[in-house]
């Protein structure tokens, strides 16, 4: 059994939900596949994601990026709501949206937040930057969404596996991204991610992690973890993305 990972599949763009269409019926029936975030804000295209992939994979797991819980489409209802009905449509599905176990290979989702640990947005991040109009978290900080999220994360014993791998939408630490990045674009850093889920990793004990969210495609290993980015990304983002889904590991 192989372990495929995807992300940042954004099928809002009618060529990548084309591309996951084409995906073979056969080669991966015997197959896990993470889907680490961003399929799109609009329920009925990830709905289309899950009925394209379902049946194409043994199993499905996934956890949700911020595009899947913007709400600004569909009457700027709060997002945790849109968390928990995304977490429902999963479970009909037969999803894996916790912990779970191929012999001795234990999975881990990990939900997080941006929390500005990477550092404090610019004002034209925080003018600027679509979240803020798009999601509604009553009133909360980004931070306090961090702490929310954090405090559903299911941390299990690992005693019993051989080895733990986990994911996470949101990128774990800062230092993934390349030195010489461009320099506008690190205005982007604070909203990457959370120092919060590199806790989470280390705690578990994980030897591989896989993120989306930056649509920078990565393998680098830092202090024993192999850290794995392979976001499908916006069609314009050739350079960046592979557009595939990378076989990451055997289960
Ligand atoms: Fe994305
Ligand atoms: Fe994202």
């Amino acid at each position: 059994m192989r372990l495929f990972l995807g992300s940042d599949f954004h099928v809002d763009y009618a060529q990548n939900l084309h591309w996951l269409g084409q995906l073979s019926r056969q080669d991966f029936t015997d197959d896990v596949l993470i889907v680490a975030g961003d399929l799109s804000d609009d329920v009925d295209l990830i709905q289309s994601c899950f009925d394209i992939l379902v049946p194409r994979y043994k199993k499905l797991l996934f956890l949700p990026g911020n595009h899947d819980l913007w709400t600004a489409r569909s009457g700027r209802g709060p997002s945790f709501d849109k968390f928990e009905l995304l977490q429902t449509l999963c479970g009909g599905y037969g999803i894996e949206t916790r912990p779970v176990a191929f012999g001795g290979t234990l999975i881990v989702p990990i939900l997080g937040w941006y929390d500005y640990s990477f550092g404090e947005p610019d004002a034209r991040i925080r003018r600027g930057w679509m979240d803020f109009y798009k999601c509604n978290w009553e009133g909360l900080a980004p931070a306090d969404v961090a702490e929310r999220f954090d405090q559903m994360n299911l941390i299990p014993d690992t005693l019993d596996f051989e080895r733990v791998y986990s994911f996470s939408h949101f990128v774990p630490r800062i230092d993934l991204m390349p030195v010489r990045y461009p320099e506008k674009h690190k205005a982007l850093f604070p909203v990457l991610g959370s120092a919060r889920i590199e806790e989470r990793i280390r705690e578990l004990g994980s030897s591989m992690h896989f993120y989306g969210h930056s649509h920078l495609n990565r393998n680098k290993v830092i202090d024993g973890v192999t850290y794995i980015n392979n976001a499908f990304g916006y069609p314009s983002e050739t350079e960046i993305t592979a557009k595939t889904i990378l076989h990451v590991a055997d289960l």
